[in-house]
């Protein structure tokens, strides 16, 4: 069965294309490598001994989206690709309208014409907005508090509103808490541009000793130790997520929301002191004040996910710091060496 991954060559999708090729399906790759890198391809390549169908495509451009699904015989979509900084999309929120939003729009019109209609999209735990309660389930209020959380909340709101036009879709949203780690051999990984925003990969660059310090954002939240909390999730486990959810797509469910987290959430400190752990040094760290925008505390409820996926994480929080750090130390520099 042949899968469309778009955005491929991304961090998330690298991990699902390595389950997706082990699990025996045929992987093509749409991507424009805007955050991205070939490499990754490669490395999934030689880590499976299997081959990926690549292809340098910007999903806004139709004819040549049209044409994969011409040569490929598509039977799914995972559709990945879109921009995904906060603060940049607050910066320069059409960019990221015009990307994510109209890129979805010309993908799923593509797939409307070559009637291929089933789609999983990585949508976000930020389309909560600051959850009144925790653990969060899926049939809590969604709401958005930046451009790029606005747009997974109405590319949300597109696919019900598409599967109410034609029941004959299948969709499974994914709302992915925080993904974190690598795959366990080290050859791929995360791989931000520049001085990375999200905290596990500034650690990592602390403990390699690429940065001098992790700044905390805030120590006076309402929580245990006053710093925000999270549930970080094994990338692989996340990974792993998407080949139950395609298993399901076949069972022709209609549209479909699962929480991806693990359920247990953890601080900044911990994550710190548990990356230390895993590097045996010490991660120096100073509290700075809040970043605007951040919430106290969110972490899933994965019931859902668990009873009609079978989908659970396995790996803790020792495994996630320990495999974050053999790709930082293997690669300090990422895909660029
Ligand atoms: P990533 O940036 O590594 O991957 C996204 C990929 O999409 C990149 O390879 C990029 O080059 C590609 N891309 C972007 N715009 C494109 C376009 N117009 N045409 C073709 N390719 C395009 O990010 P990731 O962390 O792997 O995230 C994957 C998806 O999951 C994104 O949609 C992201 O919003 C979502 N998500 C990520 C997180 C997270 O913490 N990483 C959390 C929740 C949701
Ligand atoms: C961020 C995005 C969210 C996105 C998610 C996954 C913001 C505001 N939110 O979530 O929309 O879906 O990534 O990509 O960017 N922290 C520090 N120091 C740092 C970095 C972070 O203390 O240098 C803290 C934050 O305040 C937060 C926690 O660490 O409490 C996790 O932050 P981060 O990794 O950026 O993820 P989120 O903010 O949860």
């Amino acid at each position: 069965m042949k899968i469309l991954v778009t955005g491929g060559a991304g961090y998330i999708a690298s991990h699902t294309n390595l389950e997706l090729l082990q699990a025996g399906y045929e992987v093509v790759v749409a991507d424009n490598l805007s955050n991205s890198s070939m490499e990754s391809i490669h490395r999934v390549e030689k880590l499976t001994g299997k081959k990926i169908t690549f292809y340098e495509a910007d999903i806004l451009d139709k004819e040549r989206l049209s044409n994969i699904f011409v040569q490929e015989g598509i039977h799914s979509v995972i559709h990945f690709a879109g921009l995904k900084a906060v603060g940049e999309s607050c910066a320069i929120p059409l960019k990221y309208f015009r990307n994510n939003l109209s890129g979805t729009i010309t993908l799923l019109e593509v797939m409307q014409e070559y009637n291929v209609k089933n789609l999983v999209f990585s949508s976000s735990a930020t389309v909560y907005g600051d959850p009144e309660k925790v653990p969060v389930t899926e049939d809590m209020p969604l709401s958005a508090t930046n451009p790029y959380g606005r747009t997974k909340l109405m590319i949300e709101e597109m696919l019900r509103d598409l599967y109410r036009s034609d029941a004959s879709w299948n969709i499974a949203i994914l709302r992915y808490f925080n993904p974190i780690g690598a795959h366990e051999s080290g050859e791929i990984g995360e791989d931000p541009n520049g001085i990375p925003n999200n905290l596990v990969p500034y650690v990592a660059k602390v403990a390699i000793g690429e940065l001098e310090k992790v700044n905390v954002f805030g120590d006076d939240y309402d929580t245990p130790d006053g710093t925000g909390i999270r549930d970080y999730i094994h990338v692989v486990d996340l990974a792993r997520g998407h080949i139950k959810a395609i298993e399901k797509l076949t069972q022709n469910p209609g549209l479909v929301v699962y929480n991806l987290g693990t359920g247990v959430g953890y601080s900044v400190l911990d994550i710190i002191h548990n990356y230390e752990k895993a590097c045996n040094k010490t991660i120096p760290y100073a509290v700075t004040p809040r970043r605007p925008g951040d919430i106290a505390v969110s972490y899933a409820d994965a019931t859902k996910a668990y009873q009609e996926l079978g989908w659970k994480a396995e790996k803790g929080i020792d495994k996630m710091c320990e495999d974050s750090f053999r790709w930082q130390s293997k690669y300090p520099k990422g895909y660029k060496n």
